[in-house]
């Protein structure tokens, strides 16, 4: 088995480094090859997605993905900036299906913007597709404006469209995860406004009578929006398209405490995966040995689970995670009045030790 790292730019190294610390402590029989990727790969080849690194990860079993961005490359030509490496993994890995958990830990209620009675026990799943839509259809560009309210103006547009087999896809993606978790799935659309979601919720209502196990229902992105933040726990499985899903996972991921326990990944049909914090590089605080590194360990754990069907070495990380957290240790985004502050790799020294 073989596992490609991309720690990538910001935080991104900091927080691979530590749960690759962990990945070797397992002692299991994978290997791991490191690439740049992002800012980092564009500072050092020119391009952020350099051929050798995308040739790495699709020759690996899975990807371990720190994340990528900086400020300071905002002003590059839009196909070098560094988060075009991760919509070419995407893209080039056909990873569909995102994964990205939204789970308030017991001891990080407090740490949530909503009230605690909100968020206590909540262990939601929203499942965007990751491929399609706004994000990658075509035509997109700047031209001068043809018709509209200002003819001759400069204009910008991008174009959102979905397949029938891309919503198929997704749709039983998540129709299986329900299954495996409380069996209720929200299609979240704006079949209200938009013919890509109303072709949407049309296939998502057939392929639910595959699953007449799964309770289906329909949400618009608004409403959902609205849902999360007012009775969260009310879901179960959400799934929704690449732009709604990119929104609502922020929004949901928020509602734990802190974007930085959050882990995702994304599949494609062979299994193959990307397994990345939810959280992107945060610059402000790279290089302070501050960052919540517990994402991206339990991201390592998603991909024991998911890819490398190591689901006990999965199990032995999540339940080390617990542990630290029982123990009161917190890096500084989810710390609190009588827990223990602590740095990136103290952090990581007491996964391992958790470990046993
Ligand atoms: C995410 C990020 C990415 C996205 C960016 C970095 C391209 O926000 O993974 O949610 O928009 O998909
Ligand atoms: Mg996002």
């Amino acid at each position: 088995m073989k596992i490609a790292v991309l720690p990538g730019d910001g935080i991104g190294t900091e927080i691979v480094e530590q749960a690759v610390r962990v990945l070797k402590a397992l002692d299991l029989p994978f290997e791991m090859e490191t690439a740049l990727v992002g800012g980092a790969a564009y500072d050092a080849h020119g391009h952020p997605l350099p051929e050798a690194t995308l040739k790495l990860a699709k020759e690996a079993d899975a990807v371990l993905f720190g994340a990528v961005g900086d400020w300071k490359y905002d002003t590059l030509d839009r196909p070098l900036r560094p988060e075009q490496a991760i919509l070419g993994l995407r893209k080039n890995l056909g990873l569909f299906a995102n994964f990205r958990p939204a789970i308030c830990y017991e001891q990080l209620v407090g740490a949530s913007s909503l009230k605690p009675e909100l968020v206590a026990g909540l262990d939601i799943l929203i499942i965007r597709e990751l491929t399609g839509d706004i994000y990658f259809g075509q035509p997109r560009g700047r031209r001068v404006s043809p018709d509209g309210h200002f003819p001759g103006a400069e204009e910008a547009f991008d174009t959102m469209r979905y397949t029938r087999p891309e919503i198929e896809r997704i749709a039983r993606v998540a129709f299986e995860a329900a299954r495996k978790r409380n069996k209720r799935v929200t299609s979240v659309d704006k079949a209200n406004v938009l013919e890509t979601f109303q072709l949407w919720k049309d296939v998502v209502t057939e392929i639910g009578k595959e699953y007449p196990d799964v309770e289906l229902d329909h949400m618009y992105v608004d409403n959902a929006a609205m849902q999360l933040v007012k009775a969260p726990k009310k879901f179960d499985v959400v799934v929704t398209g690449n732009m709604f899903g990119d929104i609502l996972s922020d929004a949901a991921a928020m509602l734990t405490g802190s974007i930085g326990m959050l882990p995702s990944a994304s599949l494609n049909s062979s299994n193959q995966g990307l397994y990345e914090p939810s959280h992107g590089s945060a610059p402000d605080i790279a290089g302070k040995g501050v960052a919540n590194p517990l994402a991206t360990i339990l991201s390592a754990a998603m991909m024991l689970r998911f890819s490398l069907n190591q689901a006990a070495a999965a199990d032995r990380i999540e339940a080390a995670v617990q542990k630290v957290l029982a123990q009161g240790l917190r890096t500084p985004d989810i710390h609190s009045e009588g827990t223990t502050k602590v740095g990136t790799r103290e952090m990581g020294d007491a996964v391992l030790k958790a470990l046993g």
